[in-house]
């Protein structure tokens, strides 16, 4: 075994072998959950607290089943965004819940570097299920092992990541992970959205549609996420879609096998065109839903190896 860390925290952190150890056991969960019998006993016993203190449809109901698949306890605490107060606040919950014993706690939380400082308060595996803007690991890993069914390979590919990549920790921990694995990477968006920072990552920058996307592999879109913005990014989202809204156009500059990707959830008639977004030819959108399920189930069982190893005083690195 090569992944041999306590938390989940990011994607910075991980070697390519991780990755790939990761993905590899994420694969054989897709077949588990593709078979009439979708269950393991890889949780059994073990206590999964799901935190989630911003709104989440997939990703938290995708943690969920992951870890009732694998026979966990999984418990979904109801994280209003009114009782945040952060500092103390976060830090006396992670208290509270860690006096229960959980084994597992997934946490996602609207402020970048929550999930790591709650991370160093608790004895059990913490998972960031998106921290702010910060980072999204699951979400890119989950997003590797779609590209990796899909072309076959998850190294010497191009990619487009497109829209608003300054407030999405989506882009960032996607633009960390196929970077380490030999990708070329490239962001595409109107220069507001675009900060130009992501270029030391060795990242190509566009603002036009048509030459970011020429001749890609993966055109990647990302939701204009408008509660992060505090002012005028965008003109209008009529005039954002004409520009960078994926439709069949400008989808024809990248390779005829090239795949579409969106994490969602989507705004179709912003970002994405909805026939591109339904097209079972083009968009792999509905893989991605499938890949999360299977990427959780092989992240959670990896951390809990780590917790028994470590509980038999195993050496941790
Ligand atoms: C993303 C998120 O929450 O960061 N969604 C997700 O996890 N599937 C992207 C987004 O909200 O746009």
């Amino acid at each position: 075994m090569t992944f041999r860390a306590k938390h989940l925290l990011g994607i910075e952190p991980l070697k390519p072998d991780d990755i790939r150890e990761i993905l590899d056991l994420a694969d054989q969960y897709v077949d588990l959950n593709r078979g009439a019998v979708k269950h393991s006993d890889a949780l059994a016993g073990l206590t999964q607290i799901n935190m989630f203190f911003e709104n989440s449809t997939r990703t938290q109901a995708s943690f969920e089943l992951a870890g009732k698949r694998l026979g966990a306890d999984v418990m979904n605490m109801a994280m209003q965004a009114s009782s945040i107060k952060k500092g103390e606040t976060l830090i006396d919950t992670a208290l509270t819940l860690n006096a229960m014993h959980p084994d597992l706690l997934v946490v996602r939380h609207p402020h970048s570097g929550a999930v790591d400082l709650l991370a160093q308060k608790v004895n059990c595996a913490v998972l960031n299920a998106g921290d702010g803007r910060h980072e999204h690991p699951t979400q890119a890993l989950l997003d590797a092992l779609t590209i990796r069914r899909a072309k076959g390979r998850l190294h010497r590919l191009s990619i487009a990541i497109c829209g608003d990549i300054a407030h999405s920790r989506v882009a960032r921990s996607n633009i960390i992970l196929l970077g380490k694995m030999e990708n070329r990477v490239r962001l595409v968006g109107p220069p507001t959205l675009v900060p130009g920072q992501f270029a030391e990552f060795g990242c190509e920058v566009y603002d036009d549609m048509a030459e970011g996307l020429k001749d890609v592999d993966v055109v990647m879109m990302l939701r204009l996420q408008r509660e992060r913005m505090d002012g005028g990014f965008i003109p209008s989202e009529r005039e954002y879609y004409h520009r960078y809204g994926l439709d069949a156009e400008k989808l024809a500059h990248a390779k005829p096998d090239a795949i579409v990707m969106h994490p969602g959830p989507m705004n179709r008639g912003v970002e994405i065109d909805g026939e591109i977004a339904d097209d079972i030819n083009r968009s792999v959108i509905q893989e991605q839903v499938e890949m999360g399920v299977a990427v959780r189930m092989a992240a959670m069982d990896l951390l809990a190896r780590n917790l028994r190893e470590r509980a038999d005083g195993g050496v941790m690195v």
